[in-house]
């Protein structure tokens, strides 16, 4: 079996952030999403890796290589434009050859993996396999209707007025019986080659497509409620390791990763928290669910539930909650209330609490 993975597309509901980095590099719990799916799927013994990428290919490149120090072997597929999932299946046709093959959406996090799937669609070999989830809001989703036996009657792509409440999941196992119906759809109202038609019309054909309900946790990382979430379940799962500098006037407590090179001085660290490599807190608390990326600057702030990106600098700032701040972005103190100073990007979202 091979892997197909898909981290082109526009990412338009996480900007500022995308203007400048692919959504799927966005880390959480301090690693990219993309990483997490990588590790996903050579946890089911899978090394060939196509990936899908579009304007942004330069920076997924300098993240993933040749995909070595993942364990997987990589080849970049570039999409001119992102004209669909289905579209992605096919530019990749080369590539796939006449494999059974993963297609696993970038920005999707499945906490826990997806081993059994992978085990039962390998053991009953049905012309496709989907892994879907009970949602209460359906819309934005693909949604299958799914018989007794499993097996998928119908298939819409993010339907008004859904006819079921089970969302599709961006994990699929497909023979290479997708090809030939890749070949005959046609672009939908919005102009993509959707997988949903795809799938529908090979089961329209007399293919089996099957769908087993995802246990796991998952989460479509479209928006930053959705990412900050999935950080809070990360860092939930981790153990703390002072691997970095921590002066006697700090106190730490819960489980807190503190990477080699970070510094942690004058500080009130309460965990779940990681801090990377090369990062300085100074006379500051961090809460829990905090993820500071590389090279980040804290002083004399209070920051919780939130991730910082590379680089981020925040001082003189307290109760930072909620919050996602890009790489090398500066948050500050304007003096003294009432004035604020805001330099705020296209897109860009701001909530500034008042007395
Ligand atoms: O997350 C699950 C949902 O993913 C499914 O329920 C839907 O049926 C499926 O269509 C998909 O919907 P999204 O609207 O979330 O797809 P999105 O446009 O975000 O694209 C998913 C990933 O594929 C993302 O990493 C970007 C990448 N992509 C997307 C398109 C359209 C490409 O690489 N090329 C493309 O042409």
């Amino acid at each position: 079996m091979k892997a197909l993975v898909l981290a082109g597309g526009n990412g338009t509901r996480l900007r500022p952030f995308t203007y400048s980095l692919p959504k799927q590099l966005v880390p959480v719990a301090n690693k990219p999403i993309l990483v997490h799916c990588l590790e996903n799927i050579r946890d089911i013994g899978v090394s060939e890796v196509g990936i899908i990428v579009g304007d942004q290919a330069a920076q997924i490149r300098a993240v993933v290589g040749d995909g070595s120090r993942y364990g997987i072997k990589v080849t970049y597929i570039p999409q001119a434009a992102p004209l669909g999932l289905a579209h992605c299946v096919g530019i990749a046709r080369d590539f796939l050859g006449d494999d059974d093959f993963v297609m696993y959406l970038g920005d999707n996090m499945l906490v826990g993996g997806m081993a059994e799937a992978a085990a039962d669609f390998v053991a009953r070999r049905p012309a496709a396999k989907i892994l879907v989830t009970q949602v209460t809001d359906p819309t934005q989703y693909g949604v299958a209707e799914v018989d007794a036996d499993g097996v998928v009657t119908a298939l819409v792509e993010k339907p008004a007025q859904p006819r079921s409440n089970l969302a599709v999941i961006g994990v699929y196992f497909f023979t290479p019986a997708i090809h030939a119906a890749v070949a005959r759809i046609k672009p939908s109202r919005r102009g993509e080659l959707e997988i949903t038609d795809a799938i529908s019309d090979l089961a329209a054909h007399g293919g089996t497509v099957t769908a087993e309900e995802y246990r796991g946790y998952w989460k479509d990382t479209g928006t930053v409620a959705d990412l900050l979430d999935c950080n809070r379940l990360l860092l939930d799962g981790v153990q703390g390791l002072h691997a970095g500098y921590v002066d006697t006037a700090s106190t730490v407590t819960g489980e807190v990763i503190i990477e080699p090179g970070a510094r942690v001085v004058r500080s009130t660290l309460t965990g779940p928290i990681v801090v990377a490599a090369d990062s300085v807190i100074e006379d500051s608390c961090l809460g829990p669910h905090t993820a500071v990326g590389r090279n980040c600057r804290v002083t004399n702030a209070g920051v919780q539930d939130s991730i910082l990106l590379e680089g981020a600098h925040v001082s003189g700032v307290t109760g930072i909650n909620g919050s996602l701040i890009g790489r090398w972005a500066t948050v500050g103190s304007a003096g003294p209330a009432p004035l604020h100073r805001l330099l705020v990007g296209d897109h860009t979202q701001l909530e500034v609490a008042v007395a």
